[in-house]
């Protein structure tokens, strides 16, 4: 080995012995007579000194050292006169009588330090320099660690890890595939996974029982923050069991991580069916650190006697806006109420933009003299006014919000303005954790674009027995045996009950508008071994990268990932995707149109 000890871990209890150490200069300083020298590797920082008694070439040398060179030093440890309480190894420094440089550098395009001068092009570009930097290392530890703590943990309940192949057939997950052609059979092609969904079913036909994998899948979907072509799942089934038993495995491993990574104990993880999650919250996802749960004040879809009416004014006028909507729906946003005029434009604007695209928004102030005053006071009387504060269970000092539209689509866009104010109140803290099933979702969902259902979660998601016989008559209100698990209103799992029966199995492709011989075709494998004695079965996945960065408190997975891809799914580092040879297309008898 090039050294004796790391850079971490030397203290004063080694005072006097004779080391060597290897790393990166991180900097170094001239003080008169003295020189130190900053050397650090992956375990910490550790000083070395060299003074006028050492031997003029020893300390040429060391002066002659530039950011990020790779030494090897000989020393002795010798208690340091000026100690830094920040370092580990702040009370001990080395006393340099050997200096070896193994490798010179360039000056790197951006700081080496926790606070860069990097933007992020660059250092995407220069990602292997980004990755030296304690934060970016810090986040591939915790990721290390949580991978680890997976595997103790579904070890421990006897799963079984599997790997499964990455060049396949498409699986619909919602996504496009990637394709990937294949020279041996011309004019064919894989497609790389959007996730083991179908081989992890047949594992369960195989007898496996308890499977899982941290595995790559493959989705060639928008990016977002939360999103990458290529991200990474805890992905787990189970055979012989019901619902019930995976929330309780699951729920047991996300307590376990948080149990073992953060020394937290998380309480049981409340459920709520999607119905009130879009009630209460506009959003299959609802971030319920905090509360500011919707009040409707209109609801055409209810029966006449369940439906509010404090839409409804009791003076002359009535509001258009409000009589031809579906829904009026609104939040109360505590202590709000001294919003200025120029600051609810600024929400007025907010949920303007085309990303949002509501109509407007309307606010009522429940003033600190208890008044009421409502931006469409001309409308309603002080009295109705009274009802939407009873409503919204209004006090002094609080500023009600309320939009009106259509449906889940008007409570979509009030979900952005929710947390929006959660975060403008500071009530979305990223210390704190607050997990939740959803459960119930439904089975299908429209689509408008090619005017059919799709599977809300995947085809092979299994309705609830009670609702079969919906399929037929009202197929949009079938309810699945399907779940996520959502934390801090990020969607971190999800999963279901599958199918294991190839007549229903048939059904549902047929209600997704696959003719028998498209999902022979595409399914036939599945279909089949349906045939072969499949048990009962189910599972989830986790999304892996999601959960590092709440657990890094990062808003970004990209950070919690070595090499990842920026928004136009490119790695600027290595510059791909790029264009292949002619002879590579020709082998793979591709023709282009350039
Ligand atoms: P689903 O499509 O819900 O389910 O994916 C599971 C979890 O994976 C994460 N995820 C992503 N993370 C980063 N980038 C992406 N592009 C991305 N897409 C999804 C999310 C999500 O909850 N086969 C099913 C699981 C099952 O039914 O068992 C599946 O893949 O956190």
């Amino acid at each position: 080995m090039l050294r004796t000890h790391t850079c971490g871990e030397l203290n004063r209890n080694d005072i006097g012995k004779e080391v060597t150490l290897t790393g990166w200069v991180q900097k170094s300083r001239d003080l008169g007579g003295m020189t130190f020298i900053d050397v650090r590797d992956r375990y910490g920082i550790t000083q070395l000194t060299f003074n006028t008694d050492d031997d003029e070439s020893l300390r040429s040398k060391a002066r002659e050292l530039g950011r990020e060179f790779v030494i090897q030093v000989t020393g002795k440890v010798i208690e340091r006169s000026n100690k830094n309480p920040k370092l580990p190894t702040g009370e001990i420094e080395i006393k340099v009588s050997a200096l070896q440089v193994l490798n010179a550098a360039k000056l790197p395009p951006f700081l080496i330090e926790d606070e860069t001068d990097g933007g992020d092009d660059l250092r995407m570009k220069y990602r292997y320099l980004d990755l030296r930097r304690n934060p970016v290392r810090n986040n591939l530890v915790l990721r290390h660690k949580m991978a680890q703590e997976v595997r103790k943990y579904l070890d421990g309940q006897n799963f079984l890890e599997v790997e499964t192949p990455v060049l396949i057939k498409s699986t619909p997950e919602g996504a496009r595939d990637f394709v990937v052609p294949s020279r041996m059979n011309p004019g064919e092609f894989y497609a790389l996974p959007q996730s083991p969904q179908t081989f992890k079913q047949l594992l369960m036909v195989s007898g496996f029982d308890r499977y899982f994998q941290i595995v790559k899948c493959f989705r060639d979907e928008d990016l977002r923050a939360d999103r990458q072509p290529e991200f990474t799942q805890i992905d787990c089934e189970m055979a012989f069991i019901e619902q019930e038993d995976i929330l309780n495995l699951f729920e047991g491993l996300i307590k376990h991580l948080f149990k073992a990574v953060k020394n937290i104990d998380l309480g049981e993880v409340p459920r709520m069916s999607y119905a009130d999650a879009m009630r209460l919250y506009g959003s299959d996802k609802p971030d319920i650190r905090f509360g500011m749960q919707f009040v409707e004040l209109k609801n055409a879809s209810l029966s006449n006697d369940k439906a509010p009416a404090t839409w409804k004014g009791s003076g002359e006028l009535s509001f258009p806006v409000f009589e031809n909507a579906d829904v009026v729906v609104g939040i109360n946003a505590k202590g709000c109420a001294h919003y200025t005029r120029k600051q609810l434009d600024e929400l007025t604007d907010f949920v303007k933009r085309p990303q949002i695209g509501a109509t407007g928004l309307i606010y009522m102030r429940h003033n600190e003299d208890g008044s009421l005053k409502s931006s469409v006071d001309k409308f309603f009387t002080p009295d109705d006014l009274q009802k939407w504060s009873e409503a919204f269970q209004s006090a002094p000092g609080d500023l009600i919000l309320v939009m009106a539209g259509t449906g889940d689509k008007v409570r979509k866009q009030l979900n952005e303005l929710r947390l929006e104010m959660g975060n403008r109140l500071g009530l979305r803290d990223k210390d704190t954790f607050a997990p939740l099933w959803v459960v119930d979702f439904p089975l299908l969902e429209w689509d408008e674009e090619t005017g059919r259902y799709h599977a809300m979660h995947h085809p092979f998601t299994s309705p609830k027995p009670e609702d079969i016989a919906l399929l037929d008559t009202n197929p949009g209100n079938v309810r699945a045996n399907a779940y996520d698990m959502v934390l801090n209103g990020t969607e971190i799992g999800g999963g279901s009950i599958r199918i294991h029966n190839r007549e229903l199995q048939s059904l549902m492709f047929k209600h997704l508008g696959f003719t028998p011989e498209e999902a022979q075709n595409q399914f036939g494998f599945l279909l089949d071994a349906f045939e072969y004695g499949a048990p009962p079965h189910g599972g989830i996945a986790f999304g892996f990268d999601r959960l590092c960065s709440l657990f890094a408190g990062l808003d970004s997975i990209r950070d919690v990932i070595a090499f990842p891809k920026n928004n136009s799914g490119r790695d600027v580092m290595i510059d791909s995707p790029s264009t292949i040879s002619n002879e590579q297309l020709d082998e793979l008898k591709i023709k282009t149109a350039l």
